[in-house]
């Protein structure tokens, strides 16, 4: 008979090779890593700290009792990322097809309690064909458990999803509930119900990838915030991605050690508002040069782009940005670019990273289209989080700021703590040829009212002489106002109301 400690070694390598030799080569023939591989990658090396590998399922059903892997379908740990805690869950595809058994959800549920007891972020990796069939409603008790959690640690701890491999029914939630979701291409589906139930539910045909691919979730449905060419790439970028936040909602922003000049002038930001105020221009080219070492991670890149959302350093410090697109549908504001928004800023006012907006909004877009889906309830849902929002706030009005949109983008009656207008800026109720075609209904020729239009509200006084806006500003010294404004909102200290909890419209 084996010693102890022999058996300890045998079963932490059995352990280690999940579920075989065989299984493995099939998961990497996918162009897929395993589970502890992609932990080998996310992780910095030697960091990672394995818990319950030795932990097994219960399940006596269908034969289950004799087939047993050390550890079961997920690896579960805590590690370090750039010298920074953070715990990861990975779930084992070679083990049962990563399905879900109940000894699996009590792995995640004790790491997402560890996380919360000591304050560090909770990255998932999924990859698992749903709930173990063999073990029923043990498996659903399983996801609920996670979900409950899930939702507790919300704005407490960020909470991460990167999906590498399957994802369906009940196993969607606990990503839907995180606070980003990431996705690699060509390997990875969310979906509610796989193919083969829509086709006999809604005689539907469609394939895995249109249903719950990458494409479509980044594209279309919003459902994940961005995509990846592969899982080295996917782990990689997650690496860069975890150096923005905080660990948690007690923690400031990460400050990182900066080498791009604070008070550096950006030029081309004189010259980036064409001067026709019609004109498309591309807001990166503001945002881009802004941050330091033009280094942006942006967020949701593919969807409802005529809203930008991203994060960046301004002399070191972590900035959650957000800025209207000229470049798409003229920057307006839709129900996807509110609703995109909206949870961007509500995820940096959580986790105490200042939010810079630039504006250049000719409004919310009109029309039955948009009435008709609620831009009414979802633009709110912007406005809300505006609002509620007690982190620094800087905002810069590049051109136009229109409207309701005006109020919206975190103007200075949304306790905006410091508003800037560039000289191009145009703060109105709405643009010049509108406003006189409503003023002088019938009128032959609108040139003239049309010119006093634009010398009365298409520049920054009006806006200016009023306090709403804190100063006009050169362009090209953007990047040195913000980084001295972020010094001095440091030790902005503003609290909301007590309440159990607000009721945004949903
Ligand atoms: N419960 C138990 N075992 C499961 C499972 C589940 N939900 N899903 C997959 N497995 C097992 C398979 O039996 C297979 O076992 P084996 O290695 O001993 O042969 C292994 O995991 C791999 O599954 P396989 O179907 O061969 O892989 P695939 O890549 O061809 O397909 C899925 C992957 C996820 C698309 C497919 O397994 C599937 O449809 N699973 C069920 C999904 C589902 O509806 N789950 C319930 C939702 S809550």
């Amino acid at each position: 008979t084996l010693s102890v400690k022999n058996q300890i070694d045998a079963r932490r390598q059995e352990s280690r090779m999940g579920g075989g030799q065989k299984r493995i080569d099939a998961q990497h023939k996918k162009g897929k890593l395993t589970a502890r591989e992609r932990i080998e990658v996310l992780m910095d090396p030697g960091s990672f700290v394995e818990y319950d590998a030795f932990a097994e399922h219960t399940c006596t059903n269908f034969g289950m009792e004799k087939e047993k892997y050390p550890g079961d379908s997920v690896v579960v740990g805590q590690g370090q990322i750039n010298g920074r805690t953070m715990y990861v869950f990975s779930q084992d595809f070679t083990v049962f097809g990563g399905s879900l058994s109940s000894i699996h959800a009590k792995k995640i549920c004790k790491v997402m309690d560890q996380a919360l007891l000591v304050g560090a972020p909770v990255i998932g990796l999924n990859d698992s064909g749903g709930a173990r069939i063999q073990e029923g409603v043990d498996s659903l008790a399983g996801y609920a458990d996670i979900f409950q959690k899930n939702v507790l640690a919300s704005g407490v701890v960020p909470q991460i999803s990167l999906i590498m491999g399957p994802c369906a029914g009940g196993a969607v939630y606990s990503p839907a509930l995180t606070d980003f979701t990431f996705m690699v291409k060509d390997s990875s589906y969310l979906f509610i119900t796989g193919p083969d139930v829509v086709r006999q539910v809604t005689g539907e045909v469609v394939t895995q990838e249109q249903l719950g691919g990458a494409k479509t979730h980044t594209q279309v449905s919003g459902v994940a915030h961005r995509a990846f060419e592969n899982d080295i790439d996917a782990l990689l970028n997650l690496r860069s991605f975890m150096n923005y936040l905080p660990l948690s909602n007690q923690d400031a922003a990460p400050i990182r050690a900066n080498v791009d000049p604070w008070e550096r002038d950006i030029p081309s930001l004189d010259t980036v508002i064409p001067l026709q105020s019609t004109a498309a221009y591309n807001m990166l080219d503001v945002i881009e040069p802004i941050v330091d070492e033009a280094d942006f991670f942006e967020i949701m890149p593919d969807y409802a782009k005529n809203i930008i959302t991203g994060f960046g350093r301004v002399n070191g410090r972590t900035v959650g940005i957000v800025g209207n697109q000229p470049k798409v549908a003229a920057g307006c504001l839709d129900i996807n670019a509110s609703v995109k928004g909206a949870r961007f800023v509500r995820f940096c006012d959580a986790f105490n990273i200042p939010i810079i907006t630039f504006v250049d909004v000719p409004g919310f877009l009109p029309g039955t289209a948009q009435e008709y889906e609620g831009i009414i309830r979802h633009g709110a849902k912007l406005l809300y989080a505006y609002a509620e929002a007690t982190v620094p706030k800087i905002t810069i009005i590049t051109r136009k700021a229109y409207g309701g949109a005006y109020d919206v983008m975190s103007s200075k009656h949304l306790r905006g703590d410091l508003n800037y207008a560039w000289p191009s800026a145009e703060v109105a109720v709405m643009g010049a040829k509108g406003a006189v075609a409503i003023l002088h209904r019938g009128a032959k020729d609108l040139t003239e009212v049309e010119e006093d239009y634009v010398k009365a509200f298409s520049n920054p006084f009006p806006a200016a002489v009023r306090g709403f806006v804190d100063d006009i500003i050169e362009p090209r010294t953007t990047r040195y106002r913000i980084s001295r404004d972020l010094d001095l909102l440091q030790t902005k200290k503003l609290k909301n109301p007590y309440k159990k909890h607000g009721n945004i419209p949903l």
